[in-house]
C-alpha cells in the first residue's frame, strides 16, 4: 500500500504540473480528492488492515490527502496571478488626452446666485458669515426691536418648535450675534436659508433663501446704502437696472424701505412673478434701528449702520428667468442640468 501512495503521488504531481486552466485544475481536483478518486480508494482498503499498520497507513494517506489540497490551492493562486499578469500586459495604455464621458453634476441655480453675490460684496470688504437655521425668539425678533406681542411677528408665519426654538424666518436672526461678535466697525453679509409658514404661489415658497448684509461705520448713512445695492445689482446682471425705493416698514430699521427692480421676467409689462406690477420686491432695507445696535453692543453716539435682506430666491428668478419660485425645489433635474456648464 505504501508503494500504491508513492505512485500516486507522482501521478498527482505529473497531473498538477500539466494543468494550465482553473478547469484544468478542478478536473485534477476532483479526480484526486473526490469521491470516487483514488484517495476515498486507499480509504477504504485500510478497511483490510489491522493495528498498527492501519493506524501508520491511515496517517500516510491523510498526509498526501493535505498535501493534494494544498498543492491545488497554491497552482490556482499561482494560475490567477499569471492571468492579471497578461491582462496588464495586454492593457492599453492610459491615454489622459481621452474625452470623458461623464455625467457631471451641476450646481443649484441658488447656489450659483449665492457665490456671485458673495464674491462681489467680498471685493467690497464684506467676510461672510454663516448661521445655524434653528434659532431662539431673542435672535430673530427681541434683538431686533419685536419685542413679545409686537403687531410686527405677524408679518412672518413662524414654524415653532416643541423645544420653543423656532425656523429662523429671516437671515436678520444673525444681526445682534454678528454685531456682537466682531463689534464696530463692520461689513458682514450672511446668506441663509428662511422659513415661513405661508401659502405658496409663483412668487411665494414656504422655503427661500435670502442674503442679509449689514455695514456699520461713522457717518453711514442712505447713500452708503443706495450706493452698495446697485452696485451688486449692476455686476449680478452686469448693466444698470432700474431700482425705486419705497418706504417699508420693519422695527429694526429706521428709516425702512423696500427696494424694487423692474421685473426682467416681463420687462415690466406685468406678469405672474411680478403680480402684473412691472415691479419685484427684491431687497427690503433700512438704516439699523438704534436699539438693535444698541442690543448688539454697538455705541449709538458713535456708529450708524445700514442693514438689507435681499431675497436670494428672487435674485435668481431674474438672473435666470424662472418664472415660478416653485421650480426651485420641485427637483426637476432636466431644468437643474441646464446650469451645467456654468
Ligand atoms: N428681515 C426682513 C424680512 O425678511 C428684511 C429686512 C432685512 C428688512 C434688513 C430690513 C433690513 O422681512
Amino acid at each position: 500500500m505504501k508503494e500504491k501512495i508513492s505512485a500516486l503521488r507522482e501521478n498527482f504531481r505529473a497531473r498538477l504540473s500539466a494543468a494550465q486552466t482553473p478547469e484544468q485544475l478542478e478536473e485534477v481536483r476532483v479526480s484526486f480528492l473526490g469521491k470516487k478518486g483514488p484517495v476515498s480508494d486507499l480509504m477504504a482498503e485500510l478497511r483490510n488492515v489491522e493495528g498498527e499498520q492501519k493506524a501508520r497507513l491511515g496517517q500516510l494517506i491523510n498526509e498526501a490527502k493535505a498535501e493534494f489540497a494544498k498543492a491545488i490551492t497554491a497552482a490556482g493562486e499561482t494560475l490567477r496571478q499569471k492571468a492579471l499578469e497578461a491582462q496588464i500586459a495586454h492593457a492599453k495604455p492610459f491615454n489622459p488626452t481621452l474625452p470623458a464621458h461623464l455625467n457631471c453634476g451641476s450646481f443649484h441655480p441658488i447656489t450659483l446666485i449665492q457665490r456671485e453675490v458673495e464674491s462681489i460684496f467680498a471685493s467690497m470688504g464684506f467676510t461672510v458669515e454663516d448661521y445655524p437655521e434653528v434659532v431662539d425668539d431673542y435672535h430673530c425678533f427681541e434683538a431686533l426691536n419685536i419685542p413679545k406681542h409686537h403687531p410686527a411677528r405677524d408679518m412672518q408665519d413662524t414654524y415653532y418648535l416643541d423645544n420653543g426654538q423656532l425656523l429662523k424666518t429671516h437671515t436678520s436672526a444673525a444681526q445682534n450675534h454678528i454685531m456682537r461678535k466682531y463689534g464696530a466697525p463692520l461689513r458682514a453679509i450672511f446668506p441663509g436659508r428662511c422659513f415661513r409658514n405661508e401659502a405658496t404661489d409663483a412668487c411665494h415658497e414656504n422655503t427661500f433663501f435670502q442674503m442679509e448684509g449689514i455695514m456699520i461705520d461713522e457717518d453711514i448713512s442712505i447713500s452708503n446704502l443706495i450706493y452698495f445695492m446697485k452696485k451688486m445689482l449692476s455686476e449680478v446682471f452686469r448693466r444698470d437696472i432700474r431700482v425705486r425705493l419705497r418706504p417699508g416698514f420693519f422695527p429694526f430699521v429706521e428709516p425702512g424701505f423696500e427696494l424694487d427692480i423692474s421685473c426682467l421676467i416681463c420687462g415690466g409689462d406685468g406678469c405672474p412673478s411680478c403680480k402684473n406690477s412691472g415691479w419685484l420686491e427684491l431687497c427690503p432695507c433700512g438704516m439699523i434701528h438704534p436699539n438693535v445696535l444698541k442690543a448688539g453692543g454697538i455705541d449709538t453716539d458713535k456708529y450708524t449702520g445700514f442693514a438689507f435682506g435681499l431675497g436670494l430666491t428672487r435674485l435668481a428668478m431674474m438672473k435666470y428667468g424662472i418664472g415660478d419660485i416653485r421650480d426651485f425645489n420641485a427637483g426637476q433635474l432636466k431644468s437643474l442640468s441646464q446650469f451645467e456648464s456654468r
